[in-house]
């Protein structure tokens, strides 16, 4: 078998990504093009992502970042051997755009399609940057969009939900405590570059769903941002100032706490010893540093791929293709559908 060009078409949120990973005839994986056009600065306004304006932007990102994508690699499109596409979960509409646009190149190509999983692909980029996974990890997938902890026991085979959040995504907590603290959107980088200036200890915010009764694994961040919304209002009534840096970085500190104390504790439980965190609230500086203390400290190897590969991206598409073909999975077909609420 000699190697494979595999395309992979990201639209599930507010990221077009086209990306293009060759799959050697080892198994071995090369990232040959990552490209990312973002609407972010069009939702900014609104304060979270707007799906009609998500989908239009796709519409109109699509064909030029296949074309900036290929270029990139080097490579024809007809040199590409199969085609993988986000088909859920994610927006309707968005996930529309990049399924119809993978049908139409399968089609025109006479190639494979495979519609993976968005959840899947998140995991499935860190093998881009650390190589293969071990037969059994821990994933923490934390986005704007989801936060669960996964049982990878491979990537084309067996990923197992054991904990997702009861409510709010870790993401969408920093993103709706950045706008009550009137920091611009999307939250994540403002609050964590402002949370340096701060004592994580100063304010004892609430850890949800830590409780002896509470499910082991399962994450609850809405309570976290009303408790920091009444703090502020508390202090804004009684005519105090408001120590923005502190409450930013004990905010922080109970979304970097809680994570990093579930994983590690399904770590051991599972008697697994590796643990990745991918996601956009990956690239955040408690949270890997937090983690990367708490994994030495267990045994745990701990894997955070670059924060390029942890939000949005085609690459992690082409990868987690990558890993399908590998396997010999059986591609989708024409008819495939998308699916907003695929579950892992
Ligand atoms: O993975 P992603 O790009 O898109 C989704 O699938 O949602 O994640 C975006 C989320 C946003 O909520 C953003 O505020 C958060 O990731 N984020 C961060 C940081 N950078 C991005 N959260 C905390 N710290 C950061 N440095
Ligand atoms: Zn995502």
């Amino acid at each position: 078998m000699t190697d494979r060009l595999i395309l992979g078409i990201e639209s599930s949120c507010d990221e077009t990504g086209a990306g293009i990973v060759r799959l050697g005839a080892d198994g071995g994986m090369e990232l040959l093009a990552d490209e990312v056009a973002s609407s972010v600065e069009q939702h900014a306004r609104f304060g979270g992502v707007v799906p009609e304006v998500a989908s239009r932007a796709h519409l109109e990102a699509m064909v030029p970042s296949m074309r900036r994508a290929l270029e990139k690699a080097d490579v024809d499109l007809a040199q590409i051997d199969a085609i993988a596409v986000t088909a859920g979960p994610g927006l309707a509409g968005a996930l529309l755009v990049g399924v119809s646009a993978a049908k139409a190149y399968a089609a025109a190509l006479n190639k494979p399609l495979y519609g993976v999983n968005h959840l899947a692909g998140h995991v499935a980029a860190d093998t881009l940057q650390h190589g293969p996974l071990p037969e059994r990890c821990l994933a923490l997938l934390v986005s704007g969009g989801h936060s669960q902890l996964l049982l990878v026991e491979g990537l084309a085979s067996s990923i197992t939900e054991i904990g997702s959040t009861v409510d709010d995504a870790a993401g969408e907590a920093y993103d709706k405590v950045a706008r009550l603290l009137d920091l611009p959107y999307p939250g994540g980088p403002p609050i964590d570059r402002l949370a340096k200036q701060g004592n994580g200890c100063a304010i004892a915010f609430p850890r949800g769903l830590t409780g002896p009764r509470d499910a082991k694994y399962d994450f609850s961040f809405s309570g976290l941002k009303t408790s920091v919304a009444r703090w502020v209002e508390r202090r804004e009534a009684a005519g105090e100032e408001v120590p923005l840096a502190d409450v930013a970085a004990s905010f922080q500190e109970a979304v970097a706490d809680v994570l990093t104390a579930k994983a590690i504790r399904a770590c051991r439980d599972l008697d697994v010893d590796t643990l990745v965190i991918s996601g956009g609230v990956a690239a955040n500086s408690r949270l890997s540093g937090l983690a990367a203390e708490r994994c030495a400290d267990a045994g745990i190897t701990l894997r955070v791929p670059s924060p390029r590969l942890c939000t949005d991206n085609g690459a992690m598409i082409a990868a987690i293709g990558a890993h399908l073909v590998a396997a010999g999975a059986q591609p989708s077909g024409l008819s495939l559908s998308t699916n907003p609420g695929l579950p892992v």
